[in-house]
């Protein structure tokens, strides 16, 4: 990583346009080299905090950038008030999603009157938008640092900018994006871990923000990823969940080889880590391979999700989506067919620019058909800059929130209906700790990622057990323990 000092670096704007572009410019494979030295000490004897919203990318985005301030000599704590350092990474994917976010920092200003050597950084998504960092230098100026999703690695000197400088330091790559690789990570948890496959997106769904935020689809060399996973189960993980925004593009971007999501897959299931998810998988570029490894099963569990976004092929052309109702179905038979016992939940939008109610009937009954064990629903939000943000919309906020209800109740209704067919099953479920709102019961998942209640010793937190599901509901299966080894989880 380049070290010099260009102070004329320290004030680069996000530029959403340039954002948009792709190029044929191969994709870059960096280093992240140690901090030098002198910036090791910086943070010594102070503390970081880091408040994010989001995806799953973000959570381990974060999960970086507590890594690179604990090599700077930070510690972490939970409350505002002890902090030196407070990031907030954040999420533009909804207009509610950025009000939180505004929010937080609006809180956060009495802090930083009362502390002012506090440093205050905003990072994630939001900040890769152009109207979000004129916001900020408008009303928020108590904010000290702004930089995007592609520097991350550049905290150091970032943070190093800003505990010197007067002005907001703004530092925002809109570019398309390389793959850095080596950087630091502080893990949240000892038992299931994020792994990047891919960054970037290059789906431009008209209604989304993230190919704008993310950069280009950029995959991680397969010797890269698989290494991580060996060492993930070393150290005793017993989970991994492989991430991308649509890790089915898997590998395209390689010009030297010939090797997709579904053959990540199959030599992932060599490694003898218990369990394998993935998401997100977009239905477009979900091939027959990867529907055959997924059928050898092993590691890798029998959840799939698949966000299908609406049941209505005209709402899906005008998302861009790239498939319609039909061929979705066809693939959600060929996954049922492939693999026993598949769960499968999904992502949906009510109230696309536009949506009919006969569109949106569609979308219920596609449902019904699918009987997805559970789902993300969301109200369309217009994102400035994206195409669905200038059609047309005449639907009225009182018909999409009715729209939404009805499909929550379609879906609950499913999911405990799926739920009620275990009942006297046993499941294999990872135990992650005590339930929350009691202390008495322990709480994990099944490989399908059903939420499990039952009784047991503490010991068994971080172990696989067998559960007797006795009484199932729509959110959580309540069950009893029948067997305190720890199971033979079959890895091929
Ligand atoms: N890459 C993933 C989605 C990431 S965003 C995929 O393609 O499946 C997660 C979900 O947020 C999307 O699936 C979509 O349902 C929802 N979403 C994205 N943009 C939205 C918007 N502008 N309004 C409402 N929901 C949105
Ligand atoms: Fe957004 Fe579509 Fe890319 Fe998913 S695939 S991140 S919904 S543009
Ligand atoms: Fe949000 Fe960015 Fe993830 S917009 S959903 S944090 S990729």
């Amino acid at each position: 990583m380049s070290q010099e000092k260009d102070y004329s670096r320290y004030f680069t704007a996000p530029d959403l346009k340039q954002a948009k572009k792709r190029g044929k410019e191969s994709i870059q494979v960096l280093q992240f080299n140690e901090i030098p030295p002198e910036m090791q000490q910086v943070g010594v004897g102070q503390k970081y905090m880091i408040q994010t919203y989001g995806c799953q990318m973000n959570e381990h985005d974060s999960e970086t950038m507590a890594g690179i301030l604990e090599q700077m000599g930070y510690e972490e704590t939970t409350e505002t008030s002890e902090a030196d350092v407070i990031l907030l990474n954040t999420c533009a994917i909804r207009e509610n999603a950025e009000d939180k976010v505004f929010g937080g920092l609006g809180r956060l200003k009495a802090l930083k009157l009362e502390k002012p050597n506090l440093v205050l950084g905003v990072c994630g998504c939001m900040s890769q938008e152009e109207s979000v960092v004129n916001r900020i230098l408008k009303s928020y100026q108590h904010v000290d640092m702004i930089f995007g999703t592609h520097n991350i690695h550049r905290l150091p000197h970032l943070l190093q900018n800003a505990l010197y400088s007067k002005e907001m330091v703004i530092e925002v790559w809109s570019k398309e994006g390389d793959v850095i690789e080596n950087l630091p990570k502080k893990r949240s948890d000892g038992l299931r871990a994020w792994v990047n496959i891919m960054y970037g997106c290059d789906k431009f769904c008209t209604y989304c923000i993230v190919p704008y935020t993310r950069g280009k689809e950029r995959s991680r060399r397969p010797e890269d990823v698989l290494q991580e996973i060996r060492d993930l189960a070393r150290l005793g993980y017993k989970e991994v969940t492989l991430l991308g925004q649509n890790v089915n593009a898997y590998g395209k971007d390689f010009e030297d080889m010939e090797y997709r999501f579904g053959d990540l897959m199959d030599d992932v299931r060599k490694i003898g880590i218990p369990r394998v998810r993935f998401t997100t998988s977009h239905p477009r570029d979900f091939d027959d391979h990867l529907v055959e490894v997924l059928g050898k099963g092993g590691n890798l569990v029998e959840h799939i999700h698949l966000p299908v976004q609406s049941g209505s092929s005209e709402v899906l052309k005008l998302m861009a989506r790239k498939y319609d109702r039909e061929r979705y179905l066809e693939l959600v038979g060929k996954l049922k067919k492939a693999v026993p016992n598949v769960v499968l939940t999904t992502d949906i939008i009510v109230g696309f620019p536009g949506e009919t109610d006969e569109q949106f009937e569609e979308t219920l009954s596609l449902v019904k058909e699918v009987e997805y064990d559970s789902a993300f629903t969301f109200i369309y939000s217009p994102r400035e800059g994206t195409p669905a943000a200038k059609m047309q919309d005449d639907v009225p906020m009182e018909v999409k929130k009715e729209r939404l209800q009805r499909l929550n109740d379609a879906l609950n209704e499913i999911s405990l209906r799926k739920n009620e067919a275990l009942r006297g099953q046993v499941v294999e479920v990872l135990v992650e700790g005590e339930s929350k709102k009691n202390a008495e019961v322990l709480s994990g998942r099944t490989r399908t990622n059903k939420l499990v209640h039952f009784r047991g010793s503490k010991d068994l937190i971080g172990k696989m057990v067998q559960v007797k599901i006795e009484a199932p509901q729509t959110w959580i299966l309540k069950g009893v323990l029948v067997d305190e080894e720890q199971s033979a989880t079959p890895v091929a």
